[in-house]
């Protein structure tokens, strides 16, 4: 049996934010020291630092290193860095969730000093909470994972795109250090690789068996009979249980009714989005078409070629076996169950 450590890749240091540059990896561990909305934003954008709840922390984080770098500040300049925030990724449900916390704290006609204080306590508050989410999400969904279980895993939702150990691998992790013997095929997950450069990165540090399959293959995985259960994470859960997540999850759960497989999302109370009645109404971010046409920096895709890139995909809930939550395991009927959940957070 096997401890996992949480990786240490977002943390306060005085008044900057320290994050581990996720464009890097897995061949470089480069830290990156950021000081204010503008480099946070940048990293938010650019993938140095995400996966929901991780992109939720930094933002609200870095809320707190803008003004604490400045003299002085105004209400107002404090209010345009929370909306610049908010504009680096729509999809997300996490980082509008924190910012509404902090975005409070500035309107609370607090004086300036008070108000610093408490987005820095209010900050601390958020990861600590996402750190202990993420342990009982481990907690409950682990016993969804039976000894000798293949699993499929899609992007990264592990300990890097949390403040913990993750969404979806937090299970995973507790059910390899409870000593089952699993196997995880990991998507590579086109186009920015988030499983084979990041997950993967992760399992092999905590000595979790794995396999990388590229999207295309999950499929003959199941056909097979490798693979018996899909676990994913979220980026957004609207009401009636549907939900966004990285592109190609939709495809996963099409193909685990096919096949007859469990396919659970597992996502902390922070990602689901009162106002979003279904998953029609989640906002998809379209990238860069050039992460398409390209692989590793280099051009593989004739020079006039166009692209289409949405980075998140919708999944039905009548897909979905069951949602993997802090609160415990919510399965059908998703808009009752789920509007238990969220009154309680609201309260
Ligand atoms: O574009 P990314 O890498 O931020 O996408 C991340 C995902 O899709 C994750 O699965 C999701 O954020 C849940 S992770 C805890």
């Amino acid at each position: 049996m096997s401890y996992v450590p949480v990786i240490r890749h977002l943390y306060l240091e005085g008044r900057e934010l320290a994050i581990l540059d996720q464009r890097a990896l897995p061949s470089e561990e480069r830290i990156m020291r950021l000081k204010n909305a503008e480099q946070v934003y940048g990293a938010i954008k650019s993938l140095a630092v995400r996966g929901a709840p991780a992109i939720g922390i930094a933002a609200a984080y870095g809320i707190y290193v803008h003004l604490a770098n400045k003299d002085l500040f105004t209400i107002d300049e404090a209010l345009e860095a929370v909306d610049l925030l908010k504009s680096a990724r729509p999809t997300a449900y996490n980082l509008f969730y924190t910012l509404a916390r902090q975005e409070k704290i500035i309107r609370s006609g607090k004086s300036p000093g008070l108000i610093l204080d408490m987005l820095f306590t209010e900050a601390k508050r958020i990861h600590d909470e996402d750190l202990e989410q993420s342990a009982r999400m481990a907690g409950f969904g682990a016993e969804l994972i039976r000894d000798g279980d293949g699993i499929i895993s899609h992007c990264n939702a592990g300990g890097l795109a949390t403040g913990g150990n993750g969404t979806s691998v937090a299970l995973i992790y507790e059910a390899h250090r409870a000593g089952k013997r699993i196997k995880v095929y990991v998507d590579e997950t086109r186009p920015l690789l988030q499983g084979s450069r990041l997950t993967a990165w992760e399992l092999e540090k905590a000595g979790v068996p794995y396999e990388i399959i590229t999207d295309s293959m999950a499929g003959t995985v199941m056909q097979s009979g490798k693979a018996n259960i899909v676990l994913v994470g979220a980026d957004r859960i609207a009401l009636n249980g549907d939900f966004a997540n990285k592109i190609g999850t939709y495809s996963l759960a099409v193909l685990a009714k096919y096949h007859g497989i469990p396919f659970y999302t597992v996502a902390p109370v922070s990602t689901f989005d009162p106002d979003t009645p279904d998953g029609k109404s989640i906002p998809i971010e379209q990238r860069d078409p050039i992460e398409v046409l390209e692989f590793a920096g280099i051009r593989t895709a004739p020079g006039g070629a166009k692209a289409y890139n949405p980075a998140f995909d919708v999944t039905p809930s009548e897909l979905v076996s069951g949602i993997v939550c802090d609160r415990g395991l919510i399965s059908c009927p998703y808009d009752e169950n789920i509007k238990i959940v969220v009154d309680r957070e609201q309260k």
